[in-house]
């Protein structure tokens, strides 16, 4: 198949340009001119067309409310933990055919936004029986769609209650990471590492666990407080950090000299009037910046919200729009160490989308409102 357009394509940058997919992959891009004869052609006309956007941070498996929670915090009150463990009870109660259903709508939505590729974490269950259920969810979820789906296990979300801190730091890295291993149920571990939640000690001994577990690294970090988790995770060998908007100078420093990526979530930092990520700062230290959404059930729930996360990039955290289209694409391919998606180079997955717009600019200037108009996940139109 060979896409050809009059328009952008970025960042390839040429135009009119062309593209040839095979068995899934780009085997070839560049101007329309140069093109390989192809039976099957595709002409997008003017439209933009990017990589499918790559969300590398999401919390898909819940139920319940709290956009009452989210209304109280703007008159005042407090981020705890009582939040989570308030959607762990609702999502508990709820039975399996519900929950499921909640999950592939909201992936759904983040498909019909022009994401391909999606991380879904665990973490709202917080025992044993209830992480593996949610993170089986998220495994037949993806199993019927046709987008990428990595999974991440979360139980170190918050402290169940009844338990303390360290008993069930080691339930989590003793009994859970074992067991959402030999099931082969996640890619990654994360940890919420951050004052109230989990202490450096406990992050280090879950982080320990999913090392010999296999399973790759990536910490929620420097969200509330300035705690050390960036420099753990950069000596841990994290594929990625998440949060960031406490970093400090020496923080940027430790992850630009690392290949940890820095992914910043602007959404949940503006719904809780927290502090912007130091997004400015990292990217001229030259740490790889990833753009990630953090749909989840308190602190920021829009699901397909892809388009709106690179405009506040350019719009909020003083980035470019090709830096903030670079960080929601290749940057979150980074962040999942998956070199092969978020790129238009010859030999990555063909996942691209044609836009409802003619320049990148527009996620900026029509901030959220951006649509795909066509979308192909490893070369195959996907039905919007
Ligand atoms: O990434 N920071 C930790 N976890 C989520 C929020 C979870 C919740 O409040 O339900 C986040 O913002
Ligand atoms: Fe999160």
């Amino acid at each position: 198949m060979l896409l050809t357009g009059t328009g952008r394509l970025a960042p390839a940058g040429v135009s009119p340009w062309a593209l040839q997919v095979r068995d899934g992959r780009i085997a070839w891009v560049g101007a329309a001119s140069d093109a390989p004869d192809d039976d099957q052609r595709v002409e997008l006309g003017s439209a933009l067309v990017t990589p499918g956007l790559v969300d590398s941070h999401t919390h898909p498996v819940f139920a319940g409310d709290r956009s009452d929670e989210a209304a109280a915090r703007l008159e005042g009150a407090p981020y705890t933990d009582g939040g989570i463990l308030r959607t762990v009870a609702a999502t508990r109660a709820a039975d399996g055919a519900t929950l499921e259903a909640l999950v592939e709508g909201r992936l759904r939505a983040a498909l019909a936004a022009g994401t391909t590729t999606v991380e879904c974490k665990s973490g709202y269950g917080l025992s044993l029986d209830e992480e593996l259920r949610h993170l089986r969810i998220i495994r037949r979820v993806a199993e019927r769609m046709p987008l990428r789906v990595v999974a991440t296990f979360l139980g170190a979300h918050a402290v169940p209650a009844g338990a303390s801190l360290d008993e069930y730091a080691a339930h989590v890295a003793e009994d859970m990471i074992p067991a959402v291993a030999a099931e082969g149920l996640a890619e990654f571990v994360d940890v919420f590492s951050d004052s109230g939640f989990f202490d450096l000690p406990a992050t280090e001994r879950i982080a320990h666990a999913a090392k010999e577990a296999g399973l790759g690294l990536r910490l929620h970090a420097e969200q509330l407080a300035r705690t050390g988790a960036t420099e753990l995770g950069a000596r841990l060998r994290a594929a990625s950090v998440d949060h960031l908007e406490q970093l400090d100078a020496g923080g940027v420093g430790v992850l630009a000299a690392s290949d940890t990526v820095a992914t910043l979530l602007s959404a949940p930092a503006i719904v809780l009037r927290d502090r912007l990520p130091p997004a400015r700062a990292l990217l001229d230290a030259g740490a790889t910046v990833a753009l990630a959404s953090d749909a989840n059930a308190g602190t920021y729930s829009g699901f397909g919200s892809m388009p709106l996360v690179i405009g506040l990039g350019a719009t909020l955290l003083d980035m470019s729009i090709g830096e903030a289209l670079t960080a929601a694409t290749a940057g979150g391919a980074a962040a999942l160490r998956r070199v092969d998606l978020g790129t238009l180079r010859v030999g990555a997955r063909a996942d691209l989308v044609a836009w409802d717009a003619e320049h990148e600019g527009a996620f900026a200037l029509r901030l959220g409102a951006v649509r795909p108009l066509r979308t192909w996940i490893s070369g195959e139109e996907i039905g919007l």
